[in-house]
């Protein structure tokens, strides 16, 4: 099994934007590998978030490094500017334009690291050409576009695929779970071979305890996770 560190990447969409600075401060304290930015345009997904401007403030606010999940149509519009806001990394999904590989090398000549994102509903096939130039694969563990769904539960097994996939061809790609990362969940998804976790209201988020004891709690579940692999 790919030994990567297990990484969590919060959904920043579920934090209070009332306090974020203040958020974002404590998430460094507590030594959060990176941010997840869901991007979406009310088209690809039904729900609408933010842009390129408003990440461009979250940005000013840390260090903590970006991740972009773009849920938008034809997102080759929006490359350059997320770039310029701060994003390290550009998840574009498999079904949001009609030239995957184009874009996935416009996001790498542009200095980002390029990510695909797969839908539940959408075959492991529809991404198996474009493996070689990504560094990251994005798998929907929900139906994009709200915080707070149920785990789509075929996708675990979609995981499963995928990370023999990977390593069958030798390659050392990261496999992103994202939507309803949930501490019951974590288990299974890190065993089926995700190695990042986009944690929202299911975990970090979830009412009640401590961002602090729900971090923790985290770390627990993802050492004994790596543990069992
Ligand atoms: C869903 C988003 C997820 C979501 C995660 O489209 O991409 O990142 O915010 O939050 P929970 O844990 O509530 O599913
Ligand atoms: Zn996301």
């Amino acid at each position: 099994m790919d030994n990567r560190k297990i990484q969590i990447a919060p959904s920043i969409i579920c934090a209070d934007w009332g306090r974020l600075e203040e958020h974002l401060r404590l998430l460094e304290e507590l030594g959060v590998d990176r941010v997840h930015c869901d991007v979406m345009d009310g088209r690809f997904v039904p729900n609408i978030t933010f842009g390129p401007e408003i990440q461009g403030q979250l940005h000013s606010m840390t260090n903590i490094p970006l991740e972009t999940h773009l849920m938008i149509e034809e997102p080759d519009r929006h490359i350059e500017a997320f770039i310029k806001a701060g994003s390290r990394l550009i998840s574009v999904h498999a079904e949001g334009q009609k030239h995957l590989d184009r874009t996935l090398r416009l996001i790498a000549s542009s200095g980002a690291i390029p990510a695909v994102a797969i839908n539940p509903a959408t075959p492991l096939a529809n991404i198996e050409h474009v493996l070689e130039i990504v560094g990251l694969v994005l798998v929907m563990t929900v139906n994009p576009g709200f915080a707070g769904q149920e785990l789509v539960p075929y996708t675990l097994g979609k995981i499963e695929k995928l990370r023999a996939m990977i390593t069958a061809r030798g390659l050392r790609i990261d496999i992103e779970a994202d939507g309803n990362v949930s501490f019951e969940h974590i288990p299974q998804m890190i065993r089926a071979g995700a190695n990042v976790l986009v944690v929202g209201t299911s975990s970090l988020y979830r009412q009640g305890q401590s961002l602090a004891d729900r971090h923790a709690k985290l770390l627990r579940l993802i050492e004994h996770g790596a543990e069992m692999q």
